[in-house]
């Protein structure tokens, strides 16, 4: 998916195949062999996807917003009002995932708020590797990229036994 993505946003850039593959399967014209491997019953449905939230995609979220923007703030306008916007999409994201069990009795609704979370889901993930991680690495020189690799792989390595 990226094209040229450093060494130190590549494990960051890996979670994010996992978060498409997601938002492509809950999307009403996603993609239906992706669709078919999630649970039909709504309210098995709307567990799994928030299992994967709270389970892959929080910590992920906490990575960006606790370890990588504060190590990118404050250098580049255009790099601090893409930070800001990424975080208040994971803390939507959160939200509507939280609330999916609540809609899950009625179908139509259930549908509604998986395909805005899939909407939302999938063009977060497009522009972090189009528009943040590029510009991460417009912005950040070699040194101060394998800083941030050797920090984020530390939060990395701490997080993954919880993570099974
Ligand atoms: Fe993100
Ligand atoms: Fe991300």
């Amino acid at each position: 998916m990226p094209l040229q993505r450093h060494e130190a946003l590549r494990a960051l850039s890996r979670d994010h195949h996992v978060a498409l593959q997601l938002a492509r399967a809950i999307q009403s014209k996603g993609d239906p062999r992706l669709r078919a491997e999630l649970p039909a019953d709504g309210q098995q449905l709307a567990a799994h996807v928030q299992r994967v939230f709270s389970r892959e995609l929080a910590a992920h979220f906490e990575v960006e917003d606790s370890v990588l923007a504060p190590m990118v703030a404050g250098q580049d306008t255009a790099l601090d009002r893409i930070v800001s916007e990424i975080e208040s999409e994971h803390a939507e994201m959160m939200e509507l995932a939280a609330g999916l069990a609540g809609a899950s009795s009625s179908p139509e609704a259930l549908e509604q708020r998986l395909d805005r979370l899939g909407a939302m889901l999938e063009s977060h993930v497009r522009r972090e590797e189009r528009e943040y991680y590029e510009r991460i690495q417009e912005v950040l020189d070699e040194a101060a990229l394998d800083h941030l690799g050797e920090v984020l792989q530390r939060h990395l390595d701490v997080k993954s036994p919880s993570e099974l």
